[in-house]
């Protein structure tokens, strides 16, 4: 194609996103004031039993100073078609917000960053984590059913350009991590990373992994191949994370929320002055089930994991929810004198469709707490429980606790706004993928004219 039918391409493109965009966002202004945009990730291709665990820089993301109401995201064919777990199993996904110093380009990207260490910097959530886990954003197969408005008057606030350092622009990345389970010998296991059906012996890097090492990311990384049917034969696929994301311009009624990630793996350890060691937060992420006693019924087979942690800063809870991984049965998050801060409990799927794939943990239950009802202090001990089921072995479960936390509001905020809740997230996003269709076609256009013309620049945006 001529370079000028790429540009002619590229801006009708942008005309029909600037359109599209503009009638959405009127729609909901009238609504309620919230914009709203639908975004294409780059597209990725699987092929039975393979994976694809995909790093993004630079996705489209709203930009300005502005406070995100609402983040989701799920896995889409090139038609558009929401793609049930059970073809294409959504492990993870998580966007992380940097700072990239203006006029760098970001190379090619093969899982070690391949920049300058100063020309990124990872803008971290709140805490606590000394490694990983700095996402904004993230979930995996319980997308497509859980909560993640922001309620009001909070939003996560973004773009302040006073806190963007100078000669360095706000961009977003996403990391997308999915297994196509068609045709596999063993779902459960292609998606729990078991090494053995992975045949994977060595990390990404050619590193040995240790010989007790059964499964989890380590055997699961990109172009891995899981174990699938003898003669089983179907399509490789293109598939899309399409992404919604609704925010507000910010303003000074709109009351910042921080982030907080706990992990139920961390092991950091309350320390006295002389063991100073233990005062790292050294998140694992991943952790095993050991199958219960087979005397024991399977019934009676629950593992329960805790940990304590401190909470660095604290404030009024205004949202919470747990991740888990199939196997999974409720987590916790409890203060000091063991009240209840947030219990979440996984949803598991009954039928095909999806939204509702039967044995995958489809949403998990939030909470929205009324502001100023649960606090936490700073310096607050608290505990992080995770349960999972233990009548059979599970391998790289995860047990995850994200919370928002807020300064209280201020007595005169609390009549304005706080009450002003938005529907619970339920079927409305086939709503806005019908109002948005515009948006969505002018996106994987431009997507696919950004992917084409990456390659020819020899960058491609993959691990
Ligand atoms: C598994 O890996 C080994 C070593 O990399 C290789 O020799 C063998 O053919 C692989 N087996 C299968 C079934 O792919
Ligand atoms: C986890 O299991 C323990 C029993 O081991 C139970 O007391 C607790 O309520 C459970 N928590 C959740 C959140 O399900």
């Amino acid at each position: 194609m001529s370079d000028g039918r790429q540009s002619w391409l590229l801006s009708l493109a942008i005309l029909l996103l600037v359109l599209s965009a503009q009638n959405s966002q009127a729609r909901l202004t009238e609504e309620n004031g919230v914009k709203s945009a639908i975004f294409l990730s780059p597209k990725f291709v699987l092929k039975p039993g393979s994976v694809a665990n995909k790093f993004y820089f630079d996705i489209g993301f709203p930009r300005g100073h502005i406070g995100i109401k609402n983040f989701n995201a799920e896995v889409v064919d090139e038609a558009g078609n929401p793609v049930p777990l059970h073809e294409t199993y959504l492990h993870h996904w998580v966007v992380l917000r940097y700072y990239q110093r203006e006029g760098v380009e970001i190379p090619k990207y093969n899982g070690d960053l391949g920049f300058h260490q100063s020309d990124v910097i990872i803008v971290r959530n709140s805490g606590i984590c000394n490694h990983g886990l700095s996402q904004y954003f993230g979930l995996g197969s319980e997308t497509r059913r859980t909560a993640t408005y922001v309620p009001d008057p909070y939003g996560i606030e973004i773009g302040d350009p006073k806190e963007i350092p100078a000669g360095y622009e706000e961009k977003w990345l996403l990391n997308v991590h999915a297994i196509d389970t068609r045709g596999a010998e063993d779902r459960l296991g292609c998606t729990e990373c078991k090494c053995d059906l992975y045949n994977v012996t060595v990390d990404e890097y050619g590193r040995p992994l240790r010989p007790d090492y059964k499964g989890g990311l380590y055997c699961c990384y990109d172009e891995t191949q899981c174990r699938v049917r003898k003669g089983f034969i179907s399509a490789t696929r293109s598939l899309y994370m399409r992404y919604t994301v609704k925010w507000v311009d910010w303003d000074s009624s709109i009351v910042p929320v921080r982030i907080y990630i706990f992990d139920v793996t961390d092991t950091w350890k309350r320390s006295d002055e002389t063991t100073k060691l233990s005062t790292r937060h050294d998140c694992q992420v991943e952790y095993v089930i050991e199958s219960c006693n087979s005397d024991v019924t399977s019934d009676g087979c629950f593992d329960t994991k805790r940990v304590s942690l401190s909470m660095p800063t604290g404030g009024d809870v205004i949202y919470g929810v747990a991740h888990q991984h199939t196997g999974g049965i409720g987590s916790a998050l409890y203060g000091e004198d063991g009240r209840v801060i947030c219990s979440s409990i996984p949803t598991y799927g009954e039928g095909e469709e999806a939204g509702n794939e039967a044995g995958y943990i489809v949403g998990m239950s939030t909470c929205y707490p009324r502001p100023g009802s649960v606090k936490i202090s700073s310096g607050e001990t608290l505990i992080l429980e995770s349960n999972y089921s233990s009548a059979r072995r599970h391998t790289g479960v995860m047990g995850l606790f994200y919370i928002l936390v807020a300064e209280p509001l201020k007595p005169d905020s609390l009549f304005h706004g706080s009450v002003k809740m938005h529907e619970k997230l339920t079927a409305p996003q086939f709503v806005w993928v019908e109002v948005l269709l515009g948006v969505t076609i002018a996106i994987a256009a431009l997507a696919a004219y950004r992917q084409r013309s990456q390659r020819e620049d020899g960058y491609q945006s993959v691990v």
